[in-house]
């Protein structure tokens, strides 16, 4: 009986059926995280819902912190091979959806104007709020990028959770020493799975790139980074980033900085679709808050310390 018992078990939890059970999973999760239908947080909904006991936390967190969970436990569990496993459709499709683009668009690489070319752009500044006269700034655009260095090859986890749709990142030390990028990671509509050969030096220290005449200059920025989005598969160059970061005057006095400012540009063809420039700038956006926070928490407290 106990033996049946575990030959049935066996038989029905096999790699293939826990995948495809997790695949129903995550399906599931894409439909709750849609929402049943409404948006109850906006104050003009038809709907008051008052809550007269819940949670002893205060506010619920609806279901936001759940979807968090729920995300890491698959994620984690599946691992990033499997995930990519379980998104070959969708990634074969992104590299068809981007071949497409690359074939309609025939951009001219030397031109100094950028014509008709798809931008998408974030620029914020992170600055610290005790920023004072006599204390060394130590949350510099050099300590970031070496924070970002540090964490690509020590501490992979934080470059991982920058951004709940990350489903593949490896980083890697070409013999040049600068590093390359394989992500995987939704573009709007497009899952794209990509490489950035050459990054910027694996030592974090500024660099990386050759900026293309048609690029914006970003004279303010001295900290530059340029590389090639290439297709995962088969090496095809879809897009261009252009990374820009300095710091910021302190009480506008140029020899004293307080903060950081980015400028993150990411150049594709000609027609790329509206949605995708907007789904990468909000991508970024949320990415490069979450690693500007982490890096200036970790420099705060000790836990990186910058060469
Ligand atoms: C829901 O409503 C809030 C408050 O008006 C608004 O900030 C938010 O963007 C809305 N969300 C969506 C998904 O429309
Ligand atoms: C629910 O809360 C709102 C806002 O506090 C209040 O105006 C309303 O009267 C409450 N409704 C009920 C049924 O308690
Ligand atoms: C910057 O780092 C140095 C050396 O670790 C430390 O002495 C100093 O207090 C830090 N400055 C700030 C503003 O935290
Ligand atoms: C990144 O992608 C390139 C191109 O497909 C491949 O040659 C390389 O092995 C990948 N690197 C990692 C670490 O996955
Ligand atoms: C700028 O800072 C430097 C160094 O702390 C100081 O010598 C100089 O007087 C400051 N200039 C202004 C305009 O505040």
């Amino acid at each position: 009986m106990v033996s049946f018992t575990k030959v049935f078990v066996a038989a029905l939890f096999t790699p293939a059926s826990c995948r495809a059970l997790l695949r129903a999973q995550i399906r599931g999760l894409e439909i709750s995280s849609v929402g049943p239908g409404g948006n109850f947080s906006d104050p003009n909904y038809p709907l008051d819902i008052n809550i007269s006991a819940g949670p002893q936390s205060g506010a619920p967190s609806l279901e936001l912190a759940a979807a968090r969970r729920a995300l890491k436990k698959l994620k984690d569990l599946l691992g990033q091979d499997g995930l990519k496993q379980l998104l070959a459709d969708d990634i074969a499709a992104g590299n068809k959806a981007w071949h497409d683009i690359v074939d309609a668009a025939q951009d001219d690489d030397t031109n100094l104007d950028p014509g008709t070319r798809t931008l998408a752009e974030v620029q914020f500044s992170a600055v610290p709020s005790d920023c004072n006269e006599d204390k060394p700034a130590n949350f510099t655009a050099v300590n970031f990028l070496g924070w970002f260095a540090d964490s690509a090859f020590h501490h992979a986890d934080k470059l991982w959770k920058g951004h709940p749709e990350h489903y593949g990142i490896a980083i890697s030390a070409n013999s040049d020493g600068t590093m390359a990028a394989n992500v995987t990671e939704p573009w709007g509509s497009i899952l794209t799975d990509s490489y950035v050969p050459s990054l910027m030096p694996v030592t974090g220290q500024p660099g990386g790139g050759e900026r293309k005449p048609w690029m914006k200059k970003r004279e303010d920025f001295p900290y530059q980074s340029v590389g090639e989005e290439t297709l995962q598969d088969g090496g095809v160059v879809f897009g261009h980033l252009h990374y820009a970061f300095r710091d910021i005057p302190f009480d506008g006095n140029s020899s004293k900085t307080c903060g950081i400012e980015m400028a993150l540009n990411i150049w594709m063809p000609s027609h790329t679709p509206d949605d995708v420039r907007d789904g990468i700038s909000d991508h970024l956006m949320v990415e490069y808050y979450n690693w500007a926070g982490w890096a200036f928490q970790d420099i705060k407290l000790g836990a990186y310390v910058p060469a």
